[in-house]
């Protein structure tokens, strides 16, 4: 095995100064030269930002509402991921709810390294030292270019806060209509319970070994605000001046709380 291993579980490899998955490194030149066609669509989230609701939401629009055809395999054959070069596995949410996602889903994914402690894996995502990088550098960079490509930035939040309106938004990018009753539809489906439910959706056909659900589900709340529970008084405040820094003079913003 190429991968070096601690506890069982595979450490990350670096690509210019990122931590990224060792197969994800050992295959950069490929993945690196990857050439689009003019209609291929890239959703590009930040990990646990609700990258599975987005790529089932676009599935929905493009299927036109089509279940049947929706089921036809696993979110991740449907939407492989570009980077995974091996079987394709797991990808704007508020930093402080995101971390909490990231570090619950590498505590139940084996694919990733353990995050120890929720004290350590602060200090970890503070210093940018988790798979794909620092949460405030992805963000950053697509605000920038949104306005120069053919950018949609969404946020998880507003998703939450009003999926109809937001579904409607991605048909729109897509250059779909959807009438009100498709538009209900995939609002219905695309659903935290429902997505919860699905098992073309919830990742329960990867084997324990891989995803060990009983650790924590791979659809684990899907709400706004779960920071609260995690972060201490003292936690918050260090977050919040080093967030304040790292993201100074970008007028990007984030809602915390719905
Ligand atoms: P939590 O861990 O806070 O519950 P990703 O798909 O990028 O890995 O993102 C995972 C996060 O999106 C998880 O957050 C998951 O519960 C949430 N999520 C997945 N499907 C959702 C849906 N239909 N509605 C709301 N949140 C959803």
């Amino acid at each position: 095995a190429l991968t070096p291993e601690k506890e069982g579980r595979p450490q990350l490899g670096e690509v210019e100064g990122i931590l990224l998955s060792q197969s994800t490194c050992n295959e950069w030149q490929r993945i690196q030269s990857f050439q689009a066609r003019p209609d291929d669509l890239l959703i590009c989230t930040y990990p646990k930002a609700g990258t599975t609701w987005i790529q089932e939401i676009v599935d929905m629009i493009q299927q036109d509402g089509d279940l049947e055809k929706c089921k036809r395999a696993p979110v991740h054959h449907r939407h492989p991921f570009i980077e995974w070069a091996r079987p394709p596995q797991p990808s704007g949410r508020c930093c402080w709810d995101c971390m909490v996602s990231y570090y619950h889903f590498q505590r139940m994914s084996k694919v990733v390294p353990d995050p120890g402690p929720w004290h350590e894996y602060f200090e970890m995502f503070m210093a940018g030292k988790v798979g794909w990088g620092p949460w405030h550098d992805h963000v950053k960079g697509w605000w920038k270019v949104k306005d120069m490509h053919c950018v949609l930035f969404l946020f998880y939040e507003d998703m939450k806060k009003d999926p109809k309106c937001e579904i409607q938004k991605v048909a729109q990018f897509l250059g779909k209509n959807l009438d009100q009753e498709l538009l209900e539809k995939i609002v219905y489906h695309t659903s935290f319970d429902v997505m919860k439910d699905n098992p073309m959706a919830n990742r329960s056909g990867i084997p324990v070994s891989i995803m060990d659900q009983s650790i924590s589900p791979f659809m684990r709340k899907g709400t706004v605000g779960d920071w609260k529970n995690h972060f201490t008084v003292a936690q918050n405040e260090r977050f919040e001046d080093d967030y304040e820094k790292k993201m100074a003079g970008t007028n990007l913003t984030f809602c915390m709380e719905l």
